[in-house]
């Protein structure tokens, strides 16, 4: 890993994961394509360690020629491929782009790793790698009692978010299969943390609850969700990049499973405990009951047996201690919020997703 294109840096997890890698290594070169839609944000890379060795790039992964022109400019030996579409109600409401995006997106940087790696040969193959960052949710929904999802559990998807998941997998695992192209994946389940963008649960619930806004649980919240703390997710991808067996899927979670009325409970008294001057408090009398996102998967749960036995990894943060160092950050870090909160799309989002479900903002 010398030279390493990162796709979606500027989101959530892209991010965090270019913070972490520039601490983690010290040789590596990182160039950073996005395309700035309104979950990315250069507000989420500043103040980055070492900063000289990154470099942003505007574009589209879409954009074949360019993703060609910049493997071959900058020496990229290494993808790692977070950019996408990632909100499983925006998807509902527009799957288009979700297609666009998460499908031809990923066809599109395959083709273009064949043709600059496997084609030109400017790299030889056992130094180049093509690592795609995927999700829990193609593997549908589990009920009560079902045992977690493994690495080999059928995809069942049922968003059009986890459908576009699920076909971006399968591309590259042809790639792999086809044109032995050198692959991992990671299918890891819900993240949080620092620089997550407000439209998800948590991130929401925090910003909601600091203002006295009603806290918007879609049916009766006893859908289930395996948290990850997004350093932790960081780290286990670093696993996989040095240590991952080639052609291979790893599954990341958190091991713990609460729903989301109990996972919403424990953020409001966090946030009693560090705003008890707060005229909101307790912020728990904001909960407020909401219509059912459509085909509402119930329950997801991840078995990490197989990273952590192959690669000795392990989530660091448990539930308790992830939830407090995230709301502490959102409490320090105004302007970022600020920032998020004076774009127009933030508050529209709020208004086209909110107003349908019973105008809770
Ligand atoms: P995000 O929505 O916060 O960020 C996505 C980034 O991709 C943004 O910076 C956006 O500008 C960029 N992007 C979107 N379309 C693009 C395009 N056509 N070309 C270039 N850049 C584009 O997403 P996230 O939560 O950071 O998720 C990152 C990856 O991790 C996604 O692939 C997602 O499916 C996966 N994932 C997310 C979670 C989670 O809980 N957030 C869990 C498991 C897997
Ligand atoms: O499981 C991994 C996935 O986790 C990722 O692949 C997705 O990119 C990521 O967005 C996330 O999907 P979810 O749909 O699980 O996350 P979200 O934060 O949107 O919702 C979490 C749960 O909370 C879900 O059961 C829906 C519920 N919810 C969500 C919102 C935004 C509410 O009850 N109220 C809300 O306002």
């Amino acid at each position: 890993m010398r030279n390493v294109l990162i796709t979606g840096g500027a989101g959530f997890i892209g991010s965090n994961f270019i913070r972490y890698i520039l601490e983690k290594e010290s040789d590596l070169q990182i160039i950073n394509l996005d395309a700035l839609t309104y979950a990315g944000s250069l507000e989420n890379l500043k103040n980055l360690p070492d900063e000289e060795r990154h470099t942003f790039i505007k574009g589209d992964i879409c954009d074949h020629s360019l993703v060609e022109d910049i493997m071959r400019r900058h020496h990229i030996d290494t993808i790692v491929h977070f950019a996408a579409e990632s909100h499983v109600d925006r998807s509902i409401l527009g799957p288009a782009k979700f297609i666009q995006t998460n499908v031809f997106g990923t066809f599109s940087l395959l083709d273009a790793a064949r043709q600059v790696w496997l084609g030109e040969g400017v790299q030889p193959s056992e130094k180049v790698r093509f690592h795609h960052i995927s999700t829990d949710e193609v593997f549908g929904s589990l009920s009560p009692d079902d045992p977690p999802f493994s690495e080999t559990t059928s995809y069942a998807p049922n968003s059009p978010y986890a459908a576009s998941k699920a076909a971006s997998d399968h591309l590259v695992r042809t790639y792999a299969h086809t044109y032995d192209l050198p692959i991992t994946i990671t299918n890891c389940s819900n993240n949080y943390g620092p620089y997550q963008f407000p439209e998800k649960l948590i991130p929401l619930m925090i910003l909601n609850a600091m203002q006295g806004l009603p806290l918007p649980i879609y049916g009766d919240g006893l859908q289930v969700r395996d948290w990850l703390y997004v350093e932790d997710h960081c780290e286990a991808i670093h696993f996989v990049l040095k240590q991952g067996r080639l052609g291979q899927t790893y599954n990341i979670g958190g091991d713990n499973q609460p729903t989301n009325l109990e996972l919403v409970r424990q953020l409001c008294s966090i946030l009693d405990e560090h705003l008890p001057q707060s005229p909101y408090t307790p912020h728990e009398g904001f909960i407020t009951f909401v219509t059912d996102r459509p085909g509402h998967d119930r329950r997801y749960a991840m078995d990490i047996r197989k990273i952590q036995h192959e690669l000795d990894w392990s989530p660091r943060e448990d539930l308790a201690s992830g939830l407090h160092k995230t709301v502490l950050w959102y409490l320090e870090n105004i302007d970022w919020v600020d920032s998020i909160r004076a774009g127009s799309e933030y508050s529209e989002w709020l208004e086209c997703n909110y107003e349908r479900r019973g105008g809770v903002n």
